[in-house]
């Protein structure tokens, strides 16, 4: 299908590199006709490469702390400006928790960071929503989409205080939603994705068997980065427009296995 995001406008945060499930969905949404900004912490556009990712799309890069309500504030104002004009669609692709970057055991762990880990990889996310709506960012139907993780919902030992994150941007989705459907039919969603190699993904420990067991729990097997980013798309289309306040699982159908066959093979004793 192409075309689904012709003429329509917005702003993808969270492109570090190549692997970046935020770096396909931009590719994806230029392919399918969108214009955009691109946007991320100014440390990540001094390491990553970003600036390819931008000429590639055609591009502004705009440096924001998706902490600061100032960084967002001037994000969202210069967007429209560059755009020329409302946005219909936001990609908030942000994490990182300094617990888990520091290996902290799960029962030692720094407050400090733990708020950290909140303000960035959740509460930034009610930032990027109260700001699109305090500058009128946003057009009627337009969509904003946060990137979740199972951990929300259950437990898994190394994603420590980022499960915690992942509950609270769900709970913004929802709460945040409903306010911005009834105000200018503005639809909030995280997308639950596969666990999936990326810089955020393989920082967590036990990354690779938390990859293989989800592909085997997973009768689709796991979702990529670029599987991702097409459901991204479709979220921004005009083809899920009464969709809003949801978690989607975005996982091949893991959240749904209890066991697989798979699996019961490769743990029988017989
Ligand atoms: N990789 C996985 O296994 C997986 C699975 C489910 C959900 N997710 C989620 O997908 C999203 C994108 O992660 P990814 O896997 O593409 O990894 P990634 O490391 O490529 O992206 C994370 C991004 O967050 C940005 N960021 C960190 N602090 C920031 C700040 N203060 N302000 C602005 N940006 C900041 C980083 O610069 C980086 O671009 C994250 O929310 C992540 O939790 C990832």
């Amino acid at each position: 299908m192409n075309n689904l995001l012709k003429g329509k406008r917005g702003i993808i945060f969270g492109a570090l590199d190549q692997k970046s499930i935020a770096w396909k969905t931009a590719l994806k949404a230029r392919e399918q006709g969108a214009s955009f900004t691109l946007t991320n912490a100014p440390i990540a556009i001094r390491m990553g490469a970003i600036n390819d990712l931008a000429k590639a799309c055609d591009a502004e890069v705009i440096a924001a702390d998706a902490t600061s309500i100032e960084d967002l504030t001037a994000l969202f104002q210069q967007s429209m400006e560059v755009l020329g004009g409302k946005l219909d669609f936001v990609l908030h692709s942000i994490g990182m928790s300094p617990n888990v970057r520091k290996k902290k055991p799960y029962g030692d762990l720094n407050y400090e960071w733990f708020q950290k880990t909140l303000d960035i990889s959740a509460i930034s996310f009610h930032k990027v929503l109260q700001t699109a709506e305090k500058t009128d960012a946003m057009n009627e139907w337009g969509s904003v989409l946060g990137l979740s993780y199972i951990a929300a919902q259950r437990a898994y030992p190394d994603y420590s205080d980022m499960a915690q994150a992942k509950a609270v941007l769900e709970s913004i989705a929802r709460s945040y939603g409903q306010r911005f459907g009834r105000l200018k039919k503005v639809r909030v969603n995280t997308i639950s994705q596969s666990p999936t190699v990326t810089t955020a993904g393989e920082g967590v420990g036990g990354f690779d068997v938390f990859l293989d067991y989800a592909e085997m729990m997973s009768p689709l097997g796991n979702a990529s980065a670029e599987d991702c980013a097409n459901y991204c798309v479709l979220m921004f289309s005009d083809l899920s427009r009464m969709v809003t306040m949801q978690n989607l699982m975005h996982d091949g159908g893991f959240s749904t296995s209890g066991i697989t066959e798979e699996l019961v093979e490769k743990l029988s004793k017989g």
